[in-house]
């Protein structure tokens, strides 16, 4: 498992527990990938290529699964796969599914996948002609990677033109050295995933999560500060059609460009009054939804997978998924999403049972072998039972178990899902 979040810790937790997996090696993994059962972590960074090849043969690692985009997109899997390996991930071409919206967006087109209509610019004055041409405020985003900080939804004109300066200012580096312009859609927000084995998909329930720092889901965008699945606002038929209408034509479309795309394309889908759109692929679970979704797949999980890195879906198991509800909720800390201090001590007496997991995210340990906090979003707590009010309940009640200086969280997550 290559990855250090708390994305790539319930991952870990999730393949540790099917049967058939001896040992998972979480690199660099994070202060609470130790106490999973059945992991342990390997002090090897995501973005060291040559360390992560050596570090799988010399164990002679059976799969790979990377969990972020930066190493995908910087080609992680392809490099593996060189050296003979499973690997679920995309390749470098794949990925660029989520590292250049311009591409995303002619593929979308060509593939005849809904998504809001756009503009592409390299320059601030093409950018600027299209916004003034279209004569209402635009969605600005940068072409490239921008660690999920370079969307803005313009509100004015003032605010468009702003943030077409800000693309282009050089503040995003590489990833802004073009942009898209995109027409604002509304309607609520769901996460949809696909495992993929280059010609096949199976699709993972609907999630939810929420962006916003502020209860009320007000404030500054978040990677996300909670989630829950699976998402009542896309039913059966709901699902159906996102795979009919995006996951199915967007893998076809790789195809049909050469890409044998091997991993996980995560839609999230805009449900307007028109049918659900297209509001961005990545080439990686979301997180939190994958802490939240983890626990509701069944022990053929890591079967899957490595069906999925070997291109033979359609010799695995079938996935199963538990009737229950999931619900996530993040322990950021404070100060979060802007600066945050580091090295605070975690205290935690939540025992993880059956229907309730701690997955650190944020947090690494001292040398004397405490966990510590080491970033924005510190921990996840999930819990699942038969309906949203009793997993929040149960959540909320493992979330009190834990504790660090400066301990933020929504109390609200859910809220759309929740009776009490
Ligand atoms: P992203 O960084 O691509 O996840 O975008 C951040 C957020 O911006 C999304 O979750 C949406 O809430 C919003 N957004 C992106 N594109 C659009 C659009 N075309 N219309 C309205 N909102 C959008
Ligand atoms: N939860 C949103 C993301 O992973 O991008």
């Amino acid at each position: 498992m290559v990855g250090g979040g708390g994305r790539e810790s319930s991952l870990g937790w999730a393949l540790a527990r099917c049967p058939g997996v001896e040992q998972v090696w979480i690199a660099p993994g994070n202060g609470g990938s130790d106490d999973l059962p059945g992991c342990r972590s390997l002090a090897i960074a995501e973005n060291d290529p040559d360390g992560l090849a050596a570090a799988c043969r010399e164990r002679a690692v059976e799969l790979v699964v990377v969990g972020p985009e930066a190493p995908l997109a910087a080609g992680l899997a392809d490099r593996l796969r060189a050296e003979g390996l499973a690997v679920f991930g995309p390749g470098a071409d794949g990925a660029r599914l989520e590292a250049s919206k311009q591409w995303a967006k002619a593929l979308m087109v060509e593939a005849g996948v809904p998504t809001a209509g756009y503009w592409a610019a390299a320059d601030p004055a093409t950018a600027l002609e299209a916004l003034e041409r279209h004569g209402r405020p635009l969605v600005v985003k940068a072409d490239g990677l921008a660690a999920g900080k370079g969307v803005t939804v313009a509100e004015t004109m003032e605010e468009a033109r702003a943030a077409i300066e800000e693309v282009f200012s050089g503040r995003f580096g590489a990833a802004g050295a073009s942009l898209v312009l995109e027409e604002k859609l509304s309607g609520p927000e769901v996460s949809v995933f696909a495992l993929c084995d280059g010609q096949r998909l199976v699709l993972l329930p609907p999630a939810q999560d929420h962006k916003r720092i502020g209860e009320g889901d007000t404030g500054p965008n978040t990677g996300g500060m909670g989630a829950y699945a699976p998402a009542p606002l896309l039913d059966a038929a709901g699902l159906e059609r996102a795979r009919l209408e995006v996951l199915e034509p967007t893998l076809a479309a790789l195809r049909a460009r050469g890409i044998d795309y091997r991993g996980v394309i995560y839609a999230g889908l805009m449900l307007t009054a028109e049918g659900p759109r297209v509001i961005e692929f990545n080439c990686r679970f979301g997180d939190p939804e994958c802490e939240t979704l983890m626990p509701l797949l069944g022990p053929e999980l890591a079967r899957v997978l490595q069906a999925c890195a070997f291109g033979e879906l359609d010799q695995a198991p079938a996935l199963s998924i538990a009737a229950g509800c999931s619900a996530c909720v993040i322990a950021a800390a404070a100060g979060y999403p802007g600066m945050v201090r580091s090295g605070d001590p975690i205290r935690s007496t939540l025992v993880p049972g059956e229907n309730l997991q701690l997955f650190h995210a944020g947090s690494r340990r001292d040398p004397d072998g405490s966990a510590v906090t080491a970033g924005g979003r510190v921990l996840a707590v999930v819990a699942q039972a038969d309906d949203f009010d009793a997993a929040f309940a149960q959540a909320y009640g493992g979330l009190a178990q834990v504790h660090f200086e400066g301990i933020t969280y929504r109390r609200d997550i859910g809220h759309q899902v929740r009776r009490r």
